[in-house]
This record gives C-alpha cells, sequence and structure tokens, in this order.
C-alpha cells in the first residue's frame, strides 16, 4: 500500500526515524480495527439510550431528500470559513441544478473575530451581507438566507441550531448552547430589513447537495479542512434521536471519535503533545489526526522528537522548532511533491534557521508524507464504516453511491486523494463508490437547502392557515362557556325549555349513594361501544359485579325497534343462562344511553336517537315499555324493570359509591353528555323546591339552535351532513369518539387536495367514510411513537408517508383532538361554575365521575380537558375520577334504592 513509508537504512539514527515513521504508519489491520469502533461509535450516537454519552453525535440534519432539481429561485447564502466570510447569490433555474448561477464574494475575517465575542462574529458575518447585497443591488429585495456554519449543532428544525461546542480555532463568547439561527438574524435585523435566516446546515450538508445532481443523488458528503467531518442520508427509523421515517441526512461529527480513548492505540506522542498544547485538549482527537489545522503541527513534534534523539539537525538549534505553528499544513504538502518537494524542505528549514543535512530534508519528507498519509487512510476507515452502515441498513449486497468531497487536502493533493480512494476501497470492498469533488464549494447545495426550507415555510403557511379555525383561542372557549350557561337555564326553565339546544332533563334522582344500598340485581348497559348485561350484587362489604359483553350489529340498531328490543331480550336471556340465575325475577336497572323524557325512575321516553341509532318505532315511546314487549314476544316473565338511567347517570352514580364528592357525571365516548345534581329550586320543569335533582344535561344537541355556528369549520359540516341526523347532536359531532377520525379524515383530504399532504397524489381509500377510526387518533398521538407506526398505519390504508407526511397527519390528530378536549372543558366550566354560584361558595371542591373511550384510551384528551377547566374555571377544584365498572353499577344503586322504596 502506498501510505507505507519507505525504510532508510543508515544505521542508528535511523532506527529511531524508523520507529517514528512506523508510529504513524496504521497497518491495514489496524485500519480495519478502527473502521469497527468508527461503526460502533457511529451505533452509539444513533440510539437514543446511549446518544448522551456517545463519542460520535450522529446529529439529525432535518434535511430529508437529496435535491430532485426542481428547485428554483434566487437565494443568498453565507457561509462561515476559517478565515473569511462567503456570501453567495444564487439562481437555481429548476433545471436539475446543473447550469446554477453564482455571484460570490470573499470577506476576511479581522482576526480577533474567532476568539472574540459571539455578538462581535454574527455583526461581522451581518456586515459582510449588507456589504454584498449593497455591491449586487439587492438591498431592497426580499431574501431567504442560507446559512452554512461548519460547527457541531444540535439542530430540532431546518432553522434551529443551538451551537453544541465550538471547535478549530474557533471559541467566539456566548454562542454555544444558543440558537445560532436567531443570533444571525437578531444582527441582521439590526442592519437589514428583507433578509430572513430560512435554513442552516453545516458544510458537510451543503457539500452532498452540491455534488448531488438530477439523476445522480450524492448521499455521503466528506469534507477534510482544518476540522474534518461527514455526513450521510441515514434510514431514519435507525435515529433514535427523532421520530421520523424515510431518510434523513446525519452529521456524524466524527471529529469526536476517539475522545472516549478508541484510538488510544493509534495515537502517537506527537499527536498528545498537538493535543496538549490546542485549546480544547482531550477532544476532538480524531480531528486533530486528520484536519489541516493540525498536520503541519504532528510534523513539527515529530521533529522535535527525532531532533532530541539527535536523528535529525544534528548540528542545529531547534528552540525555533518549539513554536507552536512555524510549520504549516500548507509547507508540510508543499514539501511531500515529488519534484519540487526537497528543495522546499531545505528551504522551510533553513529559513526557519535550522542547517539541514540531505538526509535530514529526505526524513521531514518522509515525516510528511507519512502525517498525510495517515489522515487519508484514516478517513477511509471512517468513510468505510458510513459504507458498511449503510450498505447494511439498507439490506444491500452492494451500494453503489456517490461520494461529495470537500477541503483543500482531498482536492489539492493526489496523494491524499490516492490513498483516501484506495483504502476506503480495500475497507470497503462491498461498496461501488464514486468520489464527486465540489465544484464551487458548500455554495449552490447551500441554496438548495434554502429552496428546501422555503418551500417548507409556505406549506407550514398554507398548512397553518387549513388548521386555523380548528385552533381555538381563550376567548373563544370562554365564549363557549358562556353560551353553554345560557343554554343550561333555558333548559330549566319551565317556558324556556322548548328553545334550549340543552334539554336539561330530570332525571328524578335525587341523591348520590350513600353506602346502604344492598341487594342482587340485573343490569343493562346499551348505548356505548358495547351493549353489557350485568349482573351486580352490592352488599355491606362491597360491590360484586358479572357481566356479558354482546355485538349488535348495525343492521339492527338501524333496523325496526321490535326486532331491536327482541335482539336485546335475547341478549338477557343468554345472560341468565350463563349466569345459572334460573326462575330467579331480579329487579332492573337500565342504562339506556340516549335522550329520554323520564316521567318516573322507571319510565322513561325516547325523544330521539343519536350516535348512529334510527331502530324505527321507538321515538315517543316509554323504552321500559318496549323492553317489557319484548319481554312477552319472548314468553319471558321474569323481568322487572325498576330504573331507567342515562349512562352519564350511571357513572356519576357508580363513581360516588366510592367518592360523596362526586356530584357530576361525564361521557366522552362514542358520544359524549354531562348530568350534575342541580337544586330543584333552579328545576322550573319539575314540580317542587326542595333539594336537589341529578339532571341529565344532554349537551351532545348543544349549539342544534345554530348558537355555535361560527364555531363550526367546514370539515365540522361535512361530517354533519353525512351523519344520518344531520343538524343534530352538533357540539358532539365536535367531541366524541363516532365523529373525530371523521374530521381528521376530511382535514386530510383537503390537505391532499392542496398538494401539502401525500404529495398531492390520489388517495382512494380515504375517500371512504369511517376509514379513520377515532382510535387511530388515540395511536398516533402517544408520545414517543415512533413515526414509522404512524407510517404503518397510513400504510394499511395505502398511504406512502415520508416523514414530512407523518408529522402533519399527526398535527392534524392533536389539532382535531385538542379542540374537542377544549369544548368538552369550557362545557363542564359551565356546570362546575354554576354548581358554584347555586351554592354560594368562594370555592367549589367536586368530583367528576368520568367514562367512555375516547376520554380513557386517549393519550392526551384528559390532561387538555383537565388543563383547560382549570383555566376557565379558576375556582372549582375538580378532580376526575374515571369510572373502572362502566355505568351499570350505577344502574344497579338506583335500582337498588327504588326497590327499598326510597325516594332517590
Ligand atoms: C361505558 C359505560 O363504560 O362507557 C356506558 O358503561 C357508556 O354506559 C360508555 O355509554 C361510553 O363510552 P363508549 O366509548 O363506550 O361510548
Ligand atoms: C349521546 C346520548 C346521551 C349519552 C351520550 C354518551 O349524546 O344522547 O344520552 O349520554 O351520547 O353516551
Amino acid at each position: 500500500m502506498n501510505h507505507q513509508p519507505s525504510h532508510p537504512t543508515d544505521g542508528p539514527i535511523c532506527t529511531s526515524v524508523q520507529r517514528a515513521l512506523l508510529g504513524l504508519t496504521i497497518p491495514l489491520e489496524t485500519l480495519q480495527v478502527v473502521k469497527n469502533r468508527m461503526l460502533q461509535a457511529m451505533g452509539e450516537g444513533l440510539s437514543r439510550e446511549t446518544h448522551a454519552q456517545a463519542s460520535i453525535r450522529m446529529l439529525p440534519t432535518y434535511i430529508c431528500s437529496t435535491p430532485n432539481g426542481t428547485e428554483k429561485g434566487e437565494f443568498l447564502v453565507v457561509e462561515l470559513c476559517k478565515k473569511h466570510v462567503r456570501t453567495l447569490w444564487v439562481t437555481l433555474q429548476g433545471d436539475g441544478n446543473h447550469s446554477p448561477q453564482v455571484t460570490q464574494d470573499i470577506f476576511d475575517m479581522p482576526e480577533d473575530i474567532p476568539q472574540g465575542t459571539g455578538e462581535a462574529l454574527f455583526d461581522f458575518i451581518a456586515q459582510c451581507v449588507q456589504k454584498f447585497l449593497t455591491d449586487i443591488s439587492r438591498l431592497e429585495d426580499h431574501l431567504p438566507l442560507g446559512f452554512v456554519f461548519p460547527f457541531s449543532c444540535k439542530q430540532t428544525r431546518l432553522d434551529k441550531a443551538e451551537l453544541i461546542s465550538w471547535s478549530k480555532d474557533f471559541s467566539c463568547s456566548g454562542v454555544e448552547g444558543k440558537d445560532v439561527v436567531q443570533l444571525l438574524q437578531s444582527a441582521i435585523n439590526k442592519q437589514l430589513k428583507n433578509v430572513d435566516v430560512v435554513a442552516l446546515m453545516n458544510n458537510t450538508v451543503g457539500t452532498m447537495m452540491t455534488c448531488s445532481v438530477e439523476g445522480k443523488p450524492c448521499e455521503i458528503a466528506l469534507v477534510v479542512d482544518q476540522g474534518t467531518n461527514s455526513c450521510f442520508m441515514a434510514e431514519a427509523s435507525l435515529v433514535e434521536t427523532i421520530e421520523a421515517s424515510g431518510r434523513m441526512c446525519v452529521s456524524t461529527e466524527w471529529g469526536c471519535f476517539g475522545d472516549d480513548g478508541s484510538l488510544n492505540d493509534v495515537v502517537t506522542p506527537y499527536d498528545q503533545h498537538v493535543d496538549e498544547e490546542s485549546s480544547k485538549p482531550g477532544e476532538r482527537r480524531f480531528e486533530k489526526l486528520v484536519g489541516t489545522l493540525y498536520l503541519g503541527e504532528i510534523v513539527r513534534h515529530t521533529m522535535i522528537a527525532l531532533a532530541t534523539e539527535k536523528a535529525v539537525f544534528v548540528e542545529s538549534n531547534i528552540n525555533v522548532l518549539k513554536t507552536k505553528g512555524v510549520l504549516s499544513t500548507q509547507q508540510a504538502l508543499e514539501i511531500i511533491d515529488e519534484e519540487e518537494g526537497m528543495a522546499k524542505a531545505r528551504s522551510l528549514l533553513e529559513g526557519l534557521g535550522l542547517r539541514p543535512s540531505e538526509p535530514d530534508c529526505c526524513r521531514v519528507q518522509q515525516v510528511c508524507r507519512a502525517v498525510v498519509s495517515r489522515a487519508a487512510a484514516l478517513c477511509a476507515a471512517g468513510l468505510s464504516a458510513i459504507l458498511t452502515h449503510m450498505c447494511r441498513s439498507r439490506e444491500l449486497e452492494c451500494l453503489t453511491v456517490n461520494v461529495g468531497v470537500d477541503g483543500d487536502l482531498y482536492q489539492g493533493h493526489a496523494r491524499f486523494r490516492e490513498i483516501l480512494e484506495s483504502v476506503t476501497a480495500l475497507l470497503a470492498p462491498d461498496c461501488k463508490v464514486t468520489f464527486v469533488p465540489t465544484s464551487d464549494g458548500t455554495g449552490r447545495g447551500a441554496a438548495i437547502v434554502t429552496a428546501v426550507a422555503l418551500r417548507l415555510v409556505a406549506q407550514r403557511h398554507e398548512v397553518d392557515q387549513v388548521l386555523a379555525p380548528l385552533r381555538l383561542s381563550r376567548d373563544d372557549l370562554k365564549r363557549v362557556q358562556g353560551l353553554m350557561r345560557r343554554e343550561m337555564d333555558l333548559g330549566l326553565g319551565q317556558e324556556t325549555n322548548a328553545t334550549a339546544s340543552v334539554c336539561m332533563l330530570p332525571t328524578y334522582v335525587r341523591n348520590t349513594p350513600d353506602g346502604g344500598e344492598q341487594g342482587k340485581f340485573l343490569a343493562l348497559d346499551l348505548g356505548g361501544t358495547n351493549f353489557r348485561v350485568l349482573m351486580v350484587e352490592v352488599g355491606a362489604d362491597g360491590i360484586r359485579m358479572a357481566s356479558e359483553s354482546y355485538v349488535i350489529p348495525t343492521a339492527v340498531t338501524q333496523g325496526t325497534g321490535e326486532a331491536l328490543f327482541n335482539h336485546i331480550m335475547e341478549c338477557i336471556m343468554d345472560f341468565q343462562l350463563k349466569q345459572d340465575l334460573g326462575d330467579q325475577v331480579l329487579p332492573l336497572g337500565f342504562t339506556f344511553s340516549f335522550p329520554c323524557q323520564q316521567l318516573g325512575l322507571d319510565k322513561a321516553v325516547l325523544l330521539t336517537w343519536t350516535k348512529g341509532f334510527s331502530a324505527s318505532g321507538c321515538v315517543g315511546k316509554d323504552v321500559v315499555q318496549l323492553l317489557r314487549e319484548a319481554a312477552q314476544r319472548k314468553q319471558h316473565l321474569g323481568l322487572k324493570v325498576v330504573a331507567v338511567v342515562n349512562d352519564t347517570v350511571g357513572t356519576m352514580m357508580s363513581c360516588g359509591y366510592d367518592d360523596p364528592k362526586c356530584e357530576i357525571g361525564l361521557i366522552v365516548g362514542t358520544g359524549t353528555n354531562a348530568c350534575y345534581m342541580e337544586e330543584m329550586h333552579n328545576v322550573g320543569t319539575v314540580e317542587g323546591e326542595q333539594g336537589r335533582m341529578c339532571i341529565n344535561m344532554e349537551w351532545g344537541a348543544f349549539g342544534d339552535n345554530g348558537c355555535l355556528d361560527d364555531i363550526f369549520t367546514d370539515f365540522d359540516l361535512v361530517v354533519d351532513k353525512k351523519t344520518i341526523n344531520p343538524g343534530k347532536q352538533r357540539f358532539e359531532k365536535l367531541i366524541s369518539g363516532m365523529y373525530l377520525g371523521e374530521i381528521v379524515r376530511h382535514i386530510l383530504l383537503a390537505l391532499v387536495d392542496k398538494q401539502l399532504l401525500f404529495r398531492g397524489k390520489p388517495c382512494p381509500k380515504l375517500q371512504t367514510n369511517d376509514i379513520f377510526p377515532t382510535k387511530f387518533l388515540s395511536t398516533i398521538e402517544i408520545d414517543g411513537l415512533g413515526l414509522r407506526k404512524v407510517q404503518a398505519i397510513l400504510e394499511d390504508l395505502e398511504l406512502q408517508a415520508s416523514f414530512e407526511d407523518s408529522m402533519l397527519v399527526r398535527e392534524v390528530c392533536q389539532t382535531v383532538s385538542k379542540r374537542a378536549a377544549q369544548l368538552c372543558a369550557a362545557g363542564l366550566a359551565a356546570v362546575v361554575e354554576k354548581m358554584r354560584q347555586n351554592q354560594g361558595l368562594d370555592q367549589l371542591v367536586v368530583t367528576v365521575g368520568v367514562d367512555g373511550t375516547l376520554y380513557k384510551l386517549h393519550p392526551c384528551f384528559s390532561q387538555h380537558v383537565q388543563q383547560t377547566l382549570k383555566d376557565l374555571a379558576p375556582k372549582c377544584i375538580v378532580t376526575f375520577r374515571q369510572s373502572e365498572d362502566g355505568s351499570g353499577k350505577g344502574a344497579a344503586l338506583v335500582a337498588a334504592v327504588a326497590c327499598r322504596g326510597v325516594k332517590l
């Protein structure tokens, strides 16, 4: 291999030289080991558990695709380089990036800037931008700017990047830990009005983008300059520090490789000295073996060591070599030159006041060669690690890939280039690599990234416009609370009840449980996701229950009333058989979760069906009577219905058994509704002034009189129109499980239509009604659920979702469920505030018993309800208690009291 040193043979002097050269030469087997360690370190940087301690940070860049050639427009780019700032004006033609127009300027940086204050640095960059725009007469234009910033940053968006730490020669104060996009934007704002920093990228990323042209994507980039770094298109599912699918460019920040000691067996004493003299000893060990900031220094320290051992410069005073920087990397590279190198070495050494012999010059040249060759070989080991990682993660036998390369070493030095390429071929034999040197630096790539960022900004604006009507302000919610309160008052009033959208139905339940209830009961629970039959035994020592769930087919819920109640009877009989109840006639409590005009505890006239039920011949009839008739039809004689309750009431009673403060029942499931204990003197629709009565609000119908019209969005209107009861249950249709999935589906369709989702491709399956159930929201919104799971859900719907698509779908779900939770809280706020005022309290302490799949299973619904309620009703301390056993238990408790003949 041509990076092996040649072996001088003249005596003991040369033994030292030989040893030094050998130390600087890494054998192929060791390079293989370095590669494997690098692979392992990459894995650690990508893994969620080990990322924080990993030596290689593997930073996500939020760049999810290589350019596709459609990028078009005019962009401003500013690049922070080692000693200067480069400004560019790039015009992309949308022609596959073959012929970008680039105008550029370079501004030398005053020497004190890299070690000065952050403010001075960013002010200087802003001045460069200002001067450039003045020179090209574009001061007045509104300009998007891409910022190439070659330091390690924790990026959370294209335009948000916290500097992790300075490297190379930079150490400006007050920048580490800050968002550098913001810092640059603030500095620019001091001088210019129209420039927006829309994207920040590492220079490797700029290189990768620059080297990509249509049809020939470049998926890896390597920069070997003062410092060194690389980036590549990683499988996003392996980047565990973010939730993404598809691919994302990862900046490896491999300069820090070895900071955990993993290069110790490669590092020489000369490298140790270089490290000790650097601004951050112990850090960026790999970079210090590879970057041009250090190569000259390594040569210098090798020469010092050799001179001390009297292997070179025997007749010279070598003190001059002890000064940092007397030999630059550039000079070392000139010395390597086959033809001129020896002469260069001589003139340089003499220039330093040394008196080199011919062999001295030769040895210095060998050292320079060894140092540069080693840098190239180490880069090759790193690159091979990336190649192998990509090959494995893409499950390929052979990876064919273009690697963009930037930096003086590769561009200007054949030796470095040859070794990098040949060693890479040896270490990653499965990969076909084409090296693509950048032609005009990173500027064009930065312009492309800026174009992508701009497209995202424009998209964001459009998405916000679509979602804005669903985002409710605090004022909106306050207004809803006020309207609910008004409707409650109207509903309770004898004369006004007919005009109210909230019916405020009396339930004839006058007390919450007191623990004295006893007996064995049957219970039915109809109207939620499941139809259940239960046996409930209430004893002094607590409650025992047995239950069975039954499916009621849609054909039955939407068929005839007779068929529906026959089906219910069949289920009861099946249950009695299974429970071995024989001829026992148990009193029955019936949870019937639909609006009923209650004429007594055991007499409830169905006012209207809701939640997709529409069985004929039931509305206007007493449902207890309908059940009894079905029993007769089935010749079942042992049915004794003693109480009918709404599920809200059942839930309140059920939770009230364990918590006497539970005076409100809330359901957020298939439908939504609430009940609460109201003062009799406020209930104009029932005779009597004394005591209290539970009121079934039937708040699902809130807004059916038009009072919420300005809250409804176009999506809500479409969803409503397609239900079997259009114009009815308007509040419920904003909140409950039966409808949220549909709202989301319609929003997604609108986003596709506007080309903001799924690349605007038609989605036939998504056109199907109810194909996106609300349980999807509950899954998609789980915190920490990888977006690939989201992608899997969407795949079932035949939707190919990119990273951005999955993020957007999640955002839509979040927006819809959050609005639902907030509206629910606004309703509750009206209830608790009314109860507080009823009782003339400064502070009300109350418990809400809650049930329903949406409330229970959605990852953030309950939290949003509680937070919003706290905000809207700050004088009420409200505890939420989830009902564990369903509302059948509550129905049995009501039945228990009815059986005792005690007025509930
Ligand atoms: C159940 C109750 O737990 O929750 C029912 O027992 C109630 O009475 C139901 O109707 C509401 O939730 P969902 O999600 O089943 O409609
Ligand atoms: C519907 C019903 C109501 C029930 C609620 C929750 O709104 O009309 O009675 O309480 O759904 O299930």
